[in-house]
């Protein structure tokens, strides 16, 4: 994880960024004890089980097993990349990292900076043809589709002559690069090698990003040729999963709601009429780091899809993703099948408005759609309809709300509210047992190697423990170093780990629970995490680092124990001597005994 800062400076921008502190600019934390805790970000709940330590300087959550310290948090909250992680908290606290000491990066951004000027010069381009006579009828269609000359303006719309490289010609004349022109996607290589303009003939919607640089684009048709539209590919300035239209305008909405719409002509619309805590995910299905963005800028979020079939099926995607990483997500639904845009325009900004206030909650939602599909007429599709609802009601984890629910549907369905809440129940059991299990899971399974098989759960149990002791207390380390050797540790990756926390102990440098933290992937990173929170509470560190030690012993001891044993009752003749696994054994057998008397 090195291979760009080196580790002290790593360090450096660690400790300069308490992750009290940090955590605190996304989470509302109360303290409790030695701990803060507040509700997870990562995963919805109504009780806080996410804790900071700051003795540690690291998190976990009770709730989904997310763990780390402040990078990884980090990380997480923020949808990075380690490195940009380091460099976002290097920002925060004003440490100037390094620069240049990693070519290949420094290439990078520089071709990013240099798409973002060909896409700015394009944008410019396309908008100064709509103001030209010459394209007057795109200027119309805009006028027709009641898009007024601000918004234009705004949202940089323009557009792209029906020719075949005006554009490409336009920015050779700029002086920007083949090479770099054909990376932006805006121009494609043909194949005699003549280069074409991807958008011709189209409305060109600029797509932004955060900070308003003009990442890629989509295009539109005048009139009901196909494709619809088109859109630029994903560049090395566009990340798809990651961009959402008019952030950069929403954003500043100020406002606790964010609405997310389908389409460019969606968002244009809303903000027209002022709606401006609008994005559009584009047409594609909303992926999770998108729904990590919103959840950062608004408190609630509604989903205002087509009311078409595949809008809905999107919808329901969206909400159920959404839920999933802890937004209040909510639907809003436009009657006889139309999209915001037109919705808005028939009705107004009020009548809209007011749908946004109607707009259903995600169990709401849910229960209308059962209602639709199942034919609640017949007493076997009662039966099948409050199946279906209690599979959804099974997953409100607050117990008033869910009350609600089985109170209002028992009414409309004249069953009574016990019956309801036994099927909830019958329901709940597996589901809870599978949350324990999979909670389980890192502590002494996480191990690829594991899973399969081929190492021991408990020793390697043992062993992260051990490893997250040292850390915890380096003095221990002069007592024990002896110990730490590739023969105690059963799993080559906890050896790796134990021997570069050891190599730093021996020259005399520290290694902190939250700096080993660093040193580990992601998942190793939330199961020390765990080990740091719930195992390492020891009184006296140094003891507990003798008696696993011992324990680890005592475990191989008896092992080999086993497995002469079974040796020896094997039917079949074993090779070698009888006499010899006899004498180990006796010896086995002494050593286990003085181990444990002592
Ligand atoms: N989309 C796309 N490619 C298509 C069709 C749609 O990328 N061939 C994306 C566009 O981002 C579009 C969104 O999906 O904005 C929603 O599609 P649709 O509802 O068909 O378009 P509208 O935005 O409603 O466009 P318009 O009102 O101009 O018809
Ligand atoms: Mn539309």
């Amino acid at each position: 994880m090195y291979n760009y800062y080196a580790s002290d400076i790593i360090e450096e921008v660690r400790v300069s960024n308490d992750i009290v502190d940090v955590v605190s600019e996304y989470v509302r934390l109360e303290k409790r004890g030695k701990n803060y805790f507040g509700l997870c970000p990562f995963h919805k709940e109504n009780t806080p089980s996410f804790s900071v330590e700051a003795g540690k300087q690291i998190f976990y959550c009770f709730g989904c097993g997310k763990g780390g310290n402040v990078f990884q948090f980090i990380m997480n909250v923020e949808n990075l990349e380690y490195i940009e992680a380091v460099r976002l908290l290097a920002d925060r606290a004003r440490i100037q990292l390094p620069e240049g000491e990693n070519d290949q990066e420094k290439e990078k951004a520089l071709l990013k900076q240099e798409i973002i000027k060909i896409n700015t010069e394009a944008a410019r381009f396309f908008y100064n043809n709509l103001n030209s006579k010459q394209f007057e009828n795109a200027r119309l269609y805009l006028k027709e589709r009641k898009v007024s000359d601000h918004t234009i303006r705004r949202f940089g719309m323009g557009y792209s002559p029906e020719e075949w490289d005006m554009l490409y010609k336009h920015l050779t004349v700029k002086g920007f690069k083949d090479e770099n022109i054909l990376k932006s996607g805006l121009v494609i290589s043909g194949k005699n090698g003549s280069c074409y303009d991807r958008f011709r003939g189209r409305i060109m919607f600029p797509i932004f990003d955060i900070r308003g640089n003009v990442i890629g684009f989509g295009g539109r048709v005048t009139d009901s040729s196909v494709p619809k539209y088109m859109n630029s590919p994903e560049t090395i300035a566009y990340n798809k999963s990651k961009s959402l239209y008019a952030l950069n305008f929403a954003k500043n909405a100020g406002q606790k709601r964010m609405l997310i719409v389908e389409g460019y002509m969606d968002v244009i619309s809303l903000h027209q009429c002022g709606i401006i805590n609008t994005v559009a995910s584009l047409g594609t299905a909303l992926t999770e780091s998108q729904g990590r963005i919103l959840k950062k800028y608004a408190e609630e979020i509604v989903i205002a899809y087509d009311s078409d079939a595949a809008g809905q099926a999107a919808a329901i995607r969206g909400l159920d993703l959404l839920n999933d990483i802890g937004c209040n997500v909510k639907v809003l639904i436009i009657p006889q099948g139309k999209d915001p845009d037109e919705f808005i325009k028939k009705n107004g900004t009020e009548e809209f408005n007011r749908l946004v206030d109607k707009s259903l909650s995600l169990v709401e939602y849910k229960i209308k759609v059962l209602k639709k599909q199942i034919d609640t007429e017949s007493t076997e599709g009662k039966i099948k309809f409050l199946n279906k609802v209690s599979e959804v009601l099974v997953r409100i984890d607050n117990s008033i709300e869910r009350e609600m629910y089985i109170k209002k549907l028992a009414d409309e369905y004249k069953i009574s509210e016990e019956a309801l809440q036994s099927e909830i129940y019958k329901k709940s059991k597996p589901k809870a047992n599978l949350k324990t299990v999979t909670a389980s899971i890192p502590s002494e399974k996480t191990s690829r190697k594991n899973i399969s098989g081929k190492h021991d759960n408990k020793l390697v149990y043992y062993e992260r423990i051990l490893i997250a002791l040292m850390c915890i207390d380096n003095s221990i380390y002069k007592d024990i170093k002896n110990k730490i050797t590739a023969e105690l540790f059963s799993e080559p990756e906890n050896w790796q780990i134990a021997k570069e926390v050891s190599e730093r102990l021996q020259s005399n440098k520290s290694m902190v629970p939250a700096e080993l933290l660093d040193i580990l992937d992601k998942e190793a990173a939330s199961v020390f995490t765990k080990i740091f929170q719930e195992e390492c509470n020891y009184e006296d560190n140094y003891k507990a680092v003798l008696d696993i030690i011992k324990r680890i012993e005592l475990y191989k001891l008896e092992k080999r124990k086993q497995e002469i044993f079974d040796l020896l009752n094997r039917k079949e003749k074993i090779e070698g001597d009888v006499e010899k696994l006899n004498q180990e054994l006796s010896s086995l057998i002494i050593a286990i005994r003085k181990m444990k008397e002592s």
